[in-house]
């Protein structure tokens, strides 16, 4: 079947790319000349592992390809995708404008049925919207539905949540793009849910928020565990493995960042006001989160006495492992709290420091983990990169100042650290 998916950021080149891989012909668009022809090129835009192979094998095959061109796009295929980006204004709302301007042009270029699906995560009833600006513009008066297909794509690790998603989402209006839809879906085994298009891009908030509130919950938990003796990783085995509760999203750590929880929590905390809704319990989820980053800062100085004129060694700066996305990472929320207390930051992640200088170019960055640990007197551990959980701790021992060990995401065991000679805390435990 012919997809066009316009916007070839994550989601877009994730999904179109993994379309074709099931066998669909898919146009990738973007109005953005310099990553189509790095795409045309044999090139990649971003970070994802398995993506780079997966493009190139596709477009040998025929199955996908790259234009500048909407109306190209849109003319060549059934499904036309709008997977742009929606990033947060001022006031924390999506700036939904790239939407519009998407649902103009497939208005203007429609020249006979199309179905025109929402990918990107927005708010709920926008789909109303992109059905009114679609018809505004339907010069050929051609027939349409839309739809909307939220994605559930974790970095790292999209294609395989693409190929072998939990479930799908599609709410659609008509029986004519329910059929189509799942038709599109049926190379992917995995049970399907069809609803109304409100119910669907509600399904995609709720859920960003409903783990967001996991995270903080666990992290709130961290706190008390802290102060009674508790452990906080086996207090999140004994609730996990309640199938009620899942043993998925209960790691405590130094607070969860990213381009989609912090910011999707603040749009939803945004629908629901201007839905008439007072969402108390998100705004918490939320300052609890703000509180764990800055905790580990706190830990860090009970640990050196002061921070002034201390050098601090930060491992990892990516908001998780297996990316270089340094969007709302909270390395920069830590890195910040450190400097503002008089200390210097050097750090070292295996793959996000070049976006990260873009960031916060005033620390030192080095070539590897013992680089950071040299005359450090204390190192902090914000990201848990499989390479830090194998590193020489005896080494790392002594090319330090102090052997200060703040480990942000429980990868060590306390006992032993204690054994090697650290003096080391993680978190909650
Ligand atoms: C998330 C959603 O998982 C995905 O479904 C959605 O479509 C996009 O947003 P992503 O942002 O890629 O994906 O990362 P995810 O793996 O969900 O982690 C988000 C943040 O939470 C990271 O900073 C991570 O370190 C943190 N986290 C996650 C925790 O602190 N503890 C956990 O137990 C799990």
């Amino acid at each position: 079947m012919r997809i066009c998916m316009i916007g070839t950021g994550y989601v877009g080149l994730v999904s179109g790319t993994c379309f074709a891989e099931i066998g669909h012909e898919v146009i990738c668009v973007d109005n953005d000349k310099n990553k189509i022809d790095v795409l045309q090129s044999g090139g990649m835009p971003i970070y994802e592992p398995g993506l780079d192979e997966l493009v190139k094998k596709n477009v040998k095959a025929g199955r996908l390809s790259f234009t500048t061109n909407t109306g190209e796009g849109v003319d060549k295929s059934l499904f036309v995708f709008i997977a742009v980006g929606t990033p947060p204004k001022d006031n924390g709302d999506p700036d939904l404008s790239s939407i519009e301007q998407v649902a103009i042009e497939i208005g203007a270029a429609m020249r006979d049925y199309k179905i025109i699906i929402e990918k990107s995560t927005v708010p709920v009833q926008t789909g109303q919207w992109v059905r009114m600006v679609v018809e505004r513009f339907n010069k050929h008066g051609s027939e349409f539905d839309v739809a909307s297909n939220p994605e559930f794509l974790r970095e790292g690790s999209a294609i395989n949540d693409f190929l072998y998603p939990d479930r799908i989402v599609l709410g659609v209006e008509s029986k004519r793009a329910e059929q189509k839809l799942l038709e599109l879906y049926d190379p992917v085994d995995a049970p399907k849910i069809v609803t109304d298009i409100a119910s669907a891009e509600l399904i995609k908030h709720a859920s960003n928020s409903f783990l967001s509130t996991k995270i903080s919950f666990i992290n709130a938990l961290s706190v008390i565990c802290e102060k009674s003796g508790g452990d906080v990783t086996k207090v999140a085995e004994g609730m996990g493995l309640d199938k009620r509760i899942g043993c998925d999203f209960l790691n405590a750590g130094a607070g969860f960042g990213g381009f989609c929880f912090p910011k999707d929590l603040k749009a939803f905390i945004g629908i629901s006001a201007k839905l008439g809704y007072d969402f108390r319990l998100l705004k918490e989820v939320e300052n609890i989160n703000e509180e764990q980053m800055l905790r580990v800062v706190k830990k860090t100085e009970e640990l050196v006495w002061n921070l002034r004129d201390k050098k601090i060694g930060i491992l990892g700066l990516a908001f998780k492992p297996k990316t270089d996305d340094m969007r709302f990472a909270p390395s920069i929320t830590i890195i910040n709290a450190l400097m503002n207390e008089g200390a210097t930051v050097k750090a070292y992640d295996p793959v996000a420091m070049e976006r990260a200088k873009k960031v916060m170019p005033d620390i030192e960055y080095c070539d590897n983990a013992y680089d950071v640990a040299k005359g450090v007197d204390a190192i902090v551990l914000v990201t848990e990169w499989d390479e830090f959980a194998k590193m020489d701790l005896q080494k790392v021992k002594e090319m330090m100042r102090q052997p200060v060990f703040v480990d942000g995401r429980n990868v060590f065991e306390p006992a032993e650290m204690q054994k090697l000679g650290f003096i080391y805390v993680g978190i909650g435990r």
